[in-house]
């Protein structure tokens, strides 16, 4: 191990050398500082109006309350009805130091039962928020857990049995953020420089409200919200930023980018940081699915102003104005992290799972009362997820995080942002994916499920025990 710290000239030379390596699928043309920021385009928008990118408050898990409750929110431009965390949507940002002991006590101010799971943290199976868990209005449940894994973006919503969609569609959802010794020795951006964006997309009703209408292909909302906020623009310095991006839709997939192919150095992913940086101008990430870049606006001048964009829906998700011109040199290390890797060698047990139609797994739709299967503990799997039509299915595991093996049929191979340790893995139509996983926290029942909200509620999601 030897960091190397990487200035903004190796960045954009970094940038380049993957630019050249050419031949890679979803890295588009730049020049050598990447394509300077579209003006004309941000011309035509001009007659947009945007709203300032709202940041959720911090907060610590030791000794936090959370109550779920109907809120008024401001999206920019108009307020809404909302379900919210402590009034804030998204809610506010759990920021914890692997060591930390969570308490945290969730109260329902809903009209309906519900229960929180901290999507990405290793807990033990009382502490998970898994819908047997689900607590009546009025109700409270108490969580105790000690954070005891890497640096990561993780993150927390509902899940009462069929009714999570309709509660994060509505608003209900928040970063849960794990700091390490690791990660704070490289030194990134941080402070005003790393941003949580939380990226979904809403459907308003006539008179402006947040409104679930869900269908059995996936709530398909008609416009994106970036932090709860309807064309948002964030201000920015000439130096580098570290965005931690959540796809907080119910089953919308982004396809992001930057301005034109602008460069992106992605860090990390689900489960933290990667080994090491690698220079991408397009990441596909599917519901629930996290990324950690680095964005690097040093070449850019006061007044420019570029747009992360979605590539699929064609949509501009927020825009970044240059406000204010700074000498501080941000650098990234060009060594990141050391992943264990888990081996095909010590694979004991292979399972399948068929992902069926949109309420199915291996035929059997979820039974809250019934454990589809038992899982040793501390031992390595293979587990194999195949589809064969109504994907895409971004398929989730609780209770340990997985390394991606290959996937065949349908897109045919692996992307940068799948390396390292994932919790949600992306299943299109035809394809399969192979992931090693080994259960060495806690034993207990925890789920696997279909992240699109729609099929979780439909059924596609099985518990399990790790016996
Ligand atoms: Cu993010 Cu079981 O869920
Ligand atoms: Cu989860
Ligand atoms: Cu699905």
């Amino acid at each position: 191990m030897n960091p190397r710290p990487v200035d903004r000239r190796t960045f954009v030379r970094l940038a380049g050398g993957a630019i050249a390596a050419g031949g890679v699928g979803w890295l588009t043309d730049v020049g050598p500082h990447g394509s300077p920021p579209s003006v004309s385009a941000a011309a035509a928008r001009g007659t947009v109006t945007r709203y300032p990118l709202f940041i959720p408050p911090i907060v610590s898990p030791a000794g936090l309350t959370l109550t779920a409750q109907p809120s008024t929110i401001d999206l920019g431009g108009g307020t809404s009805n909302a379900w919210t965390y402590n009034g804030s949507m998204p809610g506010p940002t759990i920021m914890a130091h692997s060591g930390d002991l969570a308490t945290i006590q969730l109260v329902n101010g809903l009209p309906e039962e519900t229960i929180t799971h901290w999507h990405g943290m290793l807990v033990d199976e009382f502490n998970d928020g898994h819908p047997r868990f689900a607590i009546v209005p009025g109700g409270t449940y108490t969580y105790q857990f000690p954070v005891q894994q890497r640096a990561a973006l993780n993150w927390y919503h509902p899940h009462p049995h069929m009714l999570t969609g309709e509660q994060v569609n509505l608003g209900l959802a928040g970063a849960f953020v794990v700091r390490d010794d690791e990660e704070a020795a490289l030194g990134l951006p941080t402070g005003p420089y790393e941003v949580p964006l939380v990226v979904r997309d809403a459907t308003l009703n006539r008179s402006g409200n947040l409104q679930y209408k869900p269908t059995s292909g996936g709530f398909d909302g008609k416009l994106p919200l970036v932090n709860g906020i309807r064309n948002p623009f964030l201000s920015v310095d000439t130096t580098l930023y570290r965005f931690r991006i959540l796809n907080g839709s119910n089953a919308r997939i982004y396809r992001l980018t930057i301005g034109n192919a602008f460069p992106m150095m992605l860090l990390g992913n689900d489960g933290g940081l990667l080994e090491t940086p690698i220079m991408v101008t397009q990441i596909d990430v599917a519901p629930a699915e996290r990324l950690d870049v680095i964005v690097d606006f040093s070449g850019l001048t006061v007044g420019d102003r570029v747009m992360l964009r979605d590539l699929r829906a064609g949509w501009d998700l927020l825009e970044f104005r240059v406000a204010t011109s700074v000498t501080t040199a941000g650098t990234v290390p060009a060594s990141l992290s050391t992943i264990t890797k888990l081996l095909m060698a010590d694979v004991a047990t292979t399972r399948d799972f068929s992902f069926d139609g949109m309420s199915k797994i291996n035929g059997q739709s979820y039974d809250m009362n019934r454990i589809d299967f038992s899982v040793p503990f501390d031992q390595t799997e293979l587990w194999r997820f195949h589809t064969n039509g109504n994907a895409p299915h971004p398929v989730h595991v609780h209770g340990a995080s997985f390394q991606v093996q290959s996937r065949r049929g349908g897109r045919g191979m692996l992307f940068p942002w799948e390396a390292g340790w994932k919790d949600t893995v992306l299943l299109e139509d035809g394809e399969s994916v192979e992931v090693l996983i080994r259960f060495s926290a806690y034993r207990g029942q925890y789920l696997l499920h279909c992240h699109k909200l729609e099929h979780e509620d439909m059924g596609m999601m099985a518990n399990f025990e790790v016996i």
